[in-house]
């Protein structure tokens, strides 16, 4: 095969094939190798992967808001494992970090997740061991939380965004947290797609396109043809007023929610400095009479209302390439001191309002994932904007959060560019 055709930095490639994964409720997520269809079928052999119950992704996991899920994770792998349920509001013994919040499960074993998700919206799971490696191997999937009253759509899409680094063979690079990537924006996959579901669209009909970055290290700003609409919800909170996009940005472990009607073929793209490159469409074919009613937010979630300041944190991002060096041990590091340490960045008591000031010192760009709690971003009149789960913060530049730590434990606080965590760039919060 011709390896200038599948660069990312090359020739752009349309993806035609379209892997689709099944919904459903399994009780258990085995997590197993495998191998998978990544390229489009006209390149030779399948990629090696790790997945969950023999897909990349692993199987869209629905449930109501309000009910319960009971997920066993079963480990084949040769390695052990352990599954972070990102951006649910969990109880802290089901957050799924290693050495944290749980004991790593080791290979042949099993561990029983259950907990109850408060706030409907779009979600996703992924590997918390090892996590540059495993999720850059396939370890993730979606995790749906419906409304009660879903919004009337004709369509309910789920879009996996994701990269891969392969090569000429289409067989995943070995070169995992290499010195190179973790110093800079991370492993760069030179091959993107979405995986989206196996469906048919018609022109006129109304869709909800659930947008989910489960890269490893790519920031992905997704162009989007063919659907006229806004987005209601990030990081699977719904906006109070839906908002007009052009073209939505998710850094690594965000999600945006769009309803839209469709207005023509649906392709979407990513923008990268070579112009758009392609990353899955759907056939549209046929026509329908458009809804009149106009697209409204989804019905909210029940967020924490901020108390009065107790406390203002300051998060520096240190290190990397071209930056002075720091005092922590690993190539980043946030305040001078990289890695898990014995002691939390901070202890907060339950319940307090703290503001954080994430400070990026570094030349890179970082997209800063707090566990176990959404947070509000600050706008810069220091009126409480966004509620999200991951926050990017451009180089030089810093936001302030502010967050209600309503749920006690032991909580990660972490660049999710997960190569930036491996190489250093990850703390952690005690709430008492
Ligand atoms: Cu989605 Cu600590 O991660
Ligand atoms: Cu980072």
């Amino acid at each position: 095969m011709n390896r200038r055709e599948f660069l990312l930095t090359g020739a752009v490639l349309l993806t035609t094939s379209r892997a689709s994964f099944a919904a459903g409720h399994p009780r258990v997520l085995t997590a197993e190798a495998l191998t998978q269809q990544v390229l489009p079928t006209k390149y030779a052999g399948h990629t090696s992967v790790l997945g969950f119950n023999g897909s990349v992704p692993g199987p869209e996991l629905r449930v109501r808001q309000g009910e319960q899920l009971d997920v066993r994770l079963q480990n084949n792998l040769e390695e052990g494992a352990a599954v972070h349920w990102h951006g649910i509001r969990l109880n802290n013994s089901m957050d799924g970090v290693p050495n944290l919040t749980q004991k790593l499960v080791s290979p042949g074993d099993s561990f029983d997740y259950r907990f109850t998700p408060k706030d409907a919206g779009t979600y996703w799971y992924h590997s918390h061991y090892t996590s540059h490696e495993q999720v850059a191997r396939g370890l993730m999937g979606p995790l749906i939380v419906e409304e009660d009253t879903p919004p009337d759509v004709d369509h309910d899409i789920t879009a996996v965004l994701t990269d891969w680094k392969l090569d000429p063979e289409g067989q995943l690079t070995e070169d995992f947290a290499n010195m190179h990537d973790v110093a800079h924006a991370g492993r760069m996959g030179n091959f993107a797609k979405a995986f989206l579901p196996d469906v048919a669209l018609q022109e006129g009909e109304r869709v909800r396109l659930r947008l989910i970055n489960a890269s490893v290290d790519r920031i992905f700003p997704v162009i989007i043809e063919g659907l006229s609409g806004k987005v209601v919800a990030l990081d699977g909170m719904p906006l109070s007023t839906p908002r007009d996009y052009k073209m939505p940005v998710l850094a690594p472990a965000q999600r945006v929610d769009i309803i839209a009607d469709v207005i023509g073929p649906f392709a979407m793209a990513m923008d990268n400095r070579n112009g758009p490159y392609p990353i899955g469409d759907l056939p549209v074919s046929g026509r329908v009479e458009p809804r009149s009613a106009s697209i409204t937010a989804l019905p909210a979630n029940n967020r924490p209302t901020p108390g009065s300041e107790t406390q203002h944190l300051s998060l520096k991002m240190m290190g990397g390439a071209m930056s002075p060096r720091h005092e922590g041990d690993n190539i980043w590091a946030f305040n001078n001191v990289s890695d898990m340490q014995p002691d939390p960045f901070a202890r907060i008591k339950l319940g307090e309002t703290v503001r954080i000031s994430l400070i990026n010192d570094t030349r890179w760009q970082h997209g800063i994932h707090l566990h176990g709690h959404h947070f509000f971003e600050l706008d810069a009149d220091g009126s409480a904007g966004d509620f999200r789960d991951t926050s990017l913060i451009n180089p030089g530049e810093s936001r302030d959060i502010l967050c209600v730590f309503d749920n006690p434990g032991k909580w990660m606080l972490h660049c999710h560019m997960l190569s930036h965590q491996a190489g250093g760039m990850k703390t952690w919060i005690e709430v008492v």
